[in-house]
């Protein structure tokens, strides 16, 4: 049976971009914030090093859009970028209001004129990194958490996970929703919907994201009609935590903004080899050398050291790293830390205009989900939870400003009558094992025209079985997920053989250079039927009855 829901503004997703759009909404708009597990689950908990924003006298709005263009390598759209660094004053101001506690100069008087303690990343030319410690997104999911708690306008619903959209092509009405602890299809209806689902990094082995990364909203956008761009742009971290029991641990970038140094086996520095700004180069250039070096050497692992720092220096900037690296027997302060590149960031997404408008009216796609070049072939650091703010404000403002209607049909129920309780799960964790499998080794941090080829023709057989099994078996959260990521790992792929070059977080060695006329790679449903493979709403119509 389909239990029936409506508000005015249905929010996917409890990330910083969710909560604060639903918190930026008028009191007197009912909505509903979903979370496919716990509402803390998203990357946003575990960001680390902080959110860029022009706070100091030296810095400039012109020197951070330099900077972002710049790591961006020719394809972030500068409006986008202009805008976002504008607003970055504003939002910080938002947060100190709602209650988030950014860490102050410690050297400064504990009265009204002190200053936050800004610290540095890759591809800043200037200290512009506003953080708590190396915990801001738990700092920032607390009080929005909280906030949004009290909000008598806003209901959280975890362990919510949205399968598809509903719409008739000219109007998003809502989504039918699988809750997960009961397995039952809820239909929800709403005024406008805003996906904020985060990225897609869960597509390869090894990430640095927690296990939600699966790219639902794109996939759900791209099967609902909207444009999708950039796909090949996935950012791999340089700095994981390598040791056998650490599961996805960062080891923030801002160790390395505070001098830490990535060393060989033998204790030799690297990065000056392959650019000036060594350790501080952006991250696509750091996680190349390092792989490049790996590889050279057949090594399992790089080190990153900052034992060359004060012991309290390192303890109070980085209290998260060094517990968990003395959870593991690394004592920071003395040790080198095993380090490789993990997958960390999805820079392309659903497109969407400087309101987080998508194709479709009445769908908004804001933080990680959304493309808004920003980011173009390669995100900054730090420039992502600022993005997420930004375009959540301007978003809500949109939504109250264009009023949109209710529904005016009640959608059909959700019909699983067709379908049965699927007898081999096993097959759904086989085929996620080997789609990130394949993902990274086959479309990782270096790429050629066989290995992307051998990758798409793998996905597409991945993809039939994986619909198949949809279209016969009732749904469960992994098996949603895992058709997800197979759609989200087929747009990559695509995305990836269209770029015929080389340039920011894409590297192909069969086009090793950078054509300076080459373009945002944008896919458009109706151009690529073949990667539509799932057309929607198969329990509705099981083909396999
Ligand atoms: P998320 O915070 O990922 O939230 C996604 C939400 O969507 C979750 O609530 C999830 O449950 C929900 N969801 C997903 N699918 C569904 C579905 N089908 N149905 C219902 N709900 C769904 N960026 C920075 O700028 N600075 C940093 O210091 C930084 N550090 C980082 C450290 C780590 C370890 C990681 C992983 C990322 C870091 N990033 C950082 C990137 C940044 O944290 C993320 O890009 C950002 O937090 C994404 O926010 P979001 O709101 O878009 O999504
Ligand atoms: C980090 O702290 O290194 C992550 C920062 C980011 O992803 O922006």
């Amino acid at each position: 049976m389909t239990t029936s829901h409506h508000y005015d503004v249905l929010v996917v997703g409890s990330g910083a971009a969710g909560l604060s759009l639903a918190l930026q909404l008028p009191a007197s708009y009912q909505c509903a914030v979903l979370s496919k597990s716990q509402i803390a689950s998203g990357s946003t908990f575990w960001a680390q090093g902080g959110m860029a924003a022009v706070l100091h006298d030296r810095d400039s709005l012109d020197a951070h859009v330099e900077d972002t263009l710049n790591a961006g390598a020719g394809l972030c759209h500068e409006d986008a970028v202009r805008f976002t660094v504008s607003k970055a004053r504003g939002i910080v101001d938002w947060l100190v209001e709602q209650g988030v506690r950014f860490d102050y100069r410690v050297d400064m008087p504990d009265d009204e004129f002190r200053e936050f303690h800004l610290t540095m990343e890759g591809g800043h030319t200037h200290r512009r990194i506003l953080h708590a410690a190396d915990q801001t997104g738990r700092a920032i999911s607390e009080v929005l958490m909280q906030r949004s708690t009290d909000a008598s306008n806003i209901t959280l619903l975890p362990d919510f996970c949205v399968v598809d959209l509903i719409h008739d092509g000219h109007k998003c009405n809502g989504a039918y929703v699988l809750e997960t602890k009961t397995n039952q299809v809820h239909t929800f209806t709403a005024r406008a919907v805003v996906l904020a689902t985060g990225g897609a990094s869960k597509a390869y082995m090894y990430t640095s994201n927690p296990d939600g990364a699966s790219g639902d909203g794109i996939a759900t956008a791209w099967r609902a009609g909207c444009r999708v761009a950039n796909m090949e742009f996935n950012q791999f971290h340089p700095t994981c935590l390598y040791h056998p029991e650490a599961k996805s641990f960062l080891i923030t970038e801002a160790l390395r903004g505070e001098g830490a140094k990535l060393l060989l086996p033998n204790g030799e520095p690297f990065m000056e080899r392959f650019d000036a700004r060594g350790e501080l180069a952006s991250r696509d250039i750091v996680a190349r050398a390092i792989d490049h070096e790996m590889k050279r050497l057949g090594l399992d692992c790089v080190y990153l050291d900052i034992s060359h720092r004060p012991a309290d220096f390192v303890k109070h900037h980085f209290p998260t790293v060094y517990q968990r690296c003395l959870g593991f027997g690394i004592d920071i302060t003395t040790e080198r830390i095993p380090v490789v590149p993990a997958a960390h960031y999805t820079c392309g997404g659903v497109v969407v205009d400087q309101f987080g408008a998508s194709d479709l009216p009445g769908l908004y796609v804001v933080g990680e989900t959304a493309c808004t070049g920003l980011h173009g072939a390669n995100r900054m650091a730090s420039n992502s939870l600022l993005e997420c703010f930004v375009y959540a404000h301007s978003a809500a403002e949109h939504i109250a400003e264009m009023n949109h209607s209710r529904p005016q049909d009640q959608p059909a129920s959700w019909d699983d009558s067709r379908v049965r309780d699927s007898d081999e799960n096993v097959i759904i964790t086989h085929q996620w094992q080997a789609l990130r499998r394949l993902m990274w080794d086959y479309v990782g941090i270096v790429r050629s025209d066989r290995r992307l080829e051998f990758a798409k023709n793998a996905i597409t057989l991945m993809r039939e079985e994986i619909d198949g099994y949809y279209g016969r078996f009732q749904i469960t959260r992994p098996l949603l997920e895992l058709r997800n990521l197979a759609q989200v790992a087929a747009l990559t792929v695509e995305c990836a053989l269209t770029r015929r070059e080389s340039r920011g977080l894409h590297f192909n060695q069969d086009h090793p250079q950078r054509n300076d006329l080459a373009v945002n790679s944008i896919l458009s449903p109706e151009k690529w039927p073949s990667n539509m493979l799932d057309t929607g709403f198969k329990q509705h119509l099981p083909p396999y009855s």
